[in-house]
């Protein structure tokens, strides 16, 4: 079985998803997996130009219940539709895939390029629930994706290191869902540890576990999910994601990862100017998450707020990826006493996090939501999160 982590039993969740299980399936479940949602603290739109970032794991978990068939039939259910889905793993192609069912079942097409002989397999039940919100920008589908890689990865017995499920992940997000993301969502849910962010190198895909001490430091990593959906399978993250390469071209790079701080000068000679603000935003950022990684290393994390603030500046300016409500969170939270705060995800909605004094969190969240409301936006939700173990299984 996938090493089980050290983290709570999601009790409630548990007891619905072994409830509804028996429910639509008439049987219990083999096991139960979990796996959690991410927060990026720094290091945005880096992954996929092969740069650092630095996510860590949340305490808001999606948990599967699963057990295996013995014909070739799928079936599986959640508490995200009504619907059950039923396919035959002769049938599972991204092309059959839609809807909420394509992250699980995209996993199960996936591992079948990372090593599970698909033509032989037995089929599964799955139910699923989860208290990741979803569309905040805190990887709720990458929660999905890891839970059931590690469990279909114990249940078929397939052996692959977790390093290995983050690319099954990711290819499923980006052949099953259709959306042109990175690997670092599916990292920091299967690589993730209590008290702990993963600083990922996306090229290698070698990563370090970096202490984040933000309990021990009097902080709180506080949350505003402004509300304003997003989707990274239409338009804007994919039309950056061509910027940043057309750019690498441009200037000879296989990717932006190869372009420094020093470079920079030589880009806006030969880079339009739209190009050339997308570059400087990913070079720069690669930047900070070293620079953050070394700070919390050297300092701890009451030095890291001007690195949050000068990331959510140049995702606002340079790569345009903000918008108004979340500008105002970042704005209020710091002048209520927040140390950095930055918008955190691809961006065009979700949330921001604002890393905020333990005793000014009931200020920071009410005045908040005053500017929201003095804005006429709708009441952002805003919470607390704390770093949390990585996927595995439920212990019994
Ligand atoms: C989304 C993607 C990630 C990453 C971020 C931006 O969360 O899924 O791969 O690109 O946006 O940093």
């Amino acid at each position: 079985m996938t090493a089980s982590p050290s983290f709570d039993r999601p009790a409630d969740l548990l007891d619905s998803v072994d409830g509804c299980f028996q429910t639509r399936f008439n049987h219990t479940p083999a096991g139960f997996w979990s796996a959690p949602g991410r927060v990026n603290l720094i290091g945005e739109h880096t992954d996929y130009n092969d740069g650092y970032v630095l996510p860590f794991a949340i305490d808001r978990r999606t948990v599967v219940g699963m057990r295996l068939r013995e014909d070739r039939l799928v079936r599986i259910a959640s508490s995200f539709a009504e619907e059950a889905i039923e396919i035959s793993l002769d049938e599972l192609i991204p092309e059959n895939l839609h809807g909420w069912s394509a992250y699980p079942l995209g996993v199960a097409w996936a591992l079948g390029r990372f090593g599970a002989d698909l033509k032989v397999a037995v089929g599964f039940e799955a139910f699923i629930d989860s208290d990741v919100p979803i569309g905040a920008g805190l990887s709720s589908s990458a929660a999905i994706e890891s839970a059931v890689a590690v469990a279909l990865n114990d249940l078929w017995r397939l052996g692959l290191d977790r390093r290995t499920l983050a690319r099954v992940g990711q290819l499923a997000e980006n052949r099953a869902v259709g959306a042109p993301t990175g690997s670092m969502d599916q990292s920091a849910s299967l690589l993730g540890q209590a008290d702990a962010a993963v600083f990922l190198d996306c090229r290698s895909l070698d990563s370090e576990i970096v202490p984040l001490g933000f309990q021990a430091a009097g902080l709180e990593l506080l949350i505003i999910d402004t509300r304003v959906s997003h989707s990274h399978a239409t338009g804007g993250y994919a039309a950056r994601r061509a910027s940043c390469e057309a750019g690498a071209a441009m200037l000879g790079a296989t990717s932006l990862r190869d372009v420094g701080v020093g470079d920079l000068d030589r880009a806006r000679e030969l880079l339009d100017d739209e190009t050339f603000r997308r570059v400087r935003h990913v070079v720069t950022e690669d930047q900070r998450v070293l620079d953050t990684v070394r700070t919390l290393r050297e300092k701890g994390p009451i030095a890291i707020g001007a690195l949050l603030d000068a990331s959510h500046v140049s995702m606002r300016d340079d790569f345009e990826i903000s918008v108004a409500e979340l500008d105002l969170a970042v704005a209020t939270a710091r002048e209520a006493g927040a140390i950095g705060a930055r918008m955190t995800g691809g961006g065009f909605g979700g949330a921001a996090i604002a890393l905020t004094p333990q005793a000014l969190v009931p200020a920071v969240t009410a005045a908040v939501l005053a500017a929201f409301a003095a804005a006429g936006y709708a009441a952002p939700n805003l919470f607390t999160v704390h770093a949390a173990d990585g996927a595995g299984a439920v212990p019994a």
